[in-house]
């Protein structure tokens, strides 16, 4: 089933997840897809994912797809880099239903670059060099290059997203950019975007800031086809008030921090142990049988440090 719903505007209901609030920014952009209702889940508690091994990037994203498939989600949305660009082909293997991740739009659209572009991600993102490959899959003479930004996404998580701390952190990852001569700096993770106003204070005018969800929206908006442009554009009340959310950690942090990149209320946000997204079926039995198979052996091995 395709993920828009082009017909009679009858609902479909769409699941997204991230570490954290990451996926926010991914969610906001998605108020035209004419959608029921959505399903939101954070791993908070397990937050951040891009430091940890890929073994585990895996195994996660098995369980939290597994546990929005109980949801009864019609289709998911990775809105976490760092799970699609390590765990995007197995899940999508096992997965059963459409899997949509925002890393093969961008790219798509940064094979088409003439300057030089540097992915700004975490570091497990990096590693994978998910950006660069996919990139190259559509243009072999892109210029790509990789830059692993661990500090950032725990400060996002604090709300920290005009403080100076975040401001030092963001200049240690771009100060060379300029002289490398870098044309266009991409949000290549999901939490990114929330910081995209200090950053965009930090680099030099010409420099186009690419964010990710914007070309993932286009594409659904491709997929629509022949749909008429007035069955996509929703006049109903914002996505946020379409969506549940859930989160495996602290649900009033959340709500707060949530509340501050998005600029609105606090919204109800309701609590889910990791417990249960370990005991969620079918997806992370399947991923956990791949996770041992060669093929994601060797993939795995490739992708350690
Ligand atoms: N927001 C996610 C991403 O796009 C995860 C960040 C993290 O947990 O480290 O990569």
């Amino acid at each position: 089933m395709s993920l828009l719903d082009c017909g009679n505007g009858a609902g479909m209901r769409i699941g997204l997840f991230d570490s954290g609030v990451g996926g926010l920014s991914v969610l906001r952009r998605l108020s035209g897809l004419r959608a029921a209702e959505f399903v939101y889940l954070a791993d908070t508690a397990r937050c951040p994912y891009g430091d940890r091994a890929p073994e585990e990037i895996i195994s996660f994203a098995g369980q939290v797809v597994g546990w929005l498939r109980s949801q009864a989600v019609h289709a998911i949305i990775m809105a976490c880099n760092t799970s699609a660009a390590t765990a995007g082909p197995i899940v999508r293997g096992c997965a059963g239903l459409p899997v949509h991740d925002l890393i093969e739009p961008a790219a798509r659209y940064l094979s088409g670059l003439s300057k030089k572009v540097a992915v700004l991600a975490t570091a497990s993102t990096v590693r994978s060099r998910a950006f660069s490959q996919a990139v190259a899959r559509h243009n072999p003479s892109a210029r790509v290059v990789e830059i692993a930004c661990p500090e950032l996404v725990p400060l996002i998580e604090r709300g920290e997203l005009r403080t100076a701390a975040s401001k030092d952190a963001l200049w240690r990852y771009v100060k060379d950019l300029e002289g490398e001569q870098v044309g266009a700096v991409v949000l290549g993770c999901t939490h990114y975007p929330f910081l995209s106003e200090l950053l965009a204070g930090l680099l030099p005018a010409p420099v186009e800031l690419v964010d990710p969800a914007e070309h993932l929206w286009r594409s659904f908006w491709g997929e629509a086809g022949d749909c008429a442009a007035g069955a996509m554009i929703d006049h109903e009340p914002t996505v946020f008030d379409r969506t549940k959310f859930f989160v495996t950690g602290s649900t009033d942090s959340f709500a707060q921090v949530a509340a501050l990149c998005l600029g609105c209320k606090p919204f109800l946000v309701e609590h889910v142990a990791v417990e249960e997204l370990a005991v969620a079926k079918p997806v992370e039995p399947v991923v956990r049988e791949a996770i041992v198979s060669d093929v994601v052996s060797s993939v795995v091995t490739a992708l350690q440090p």
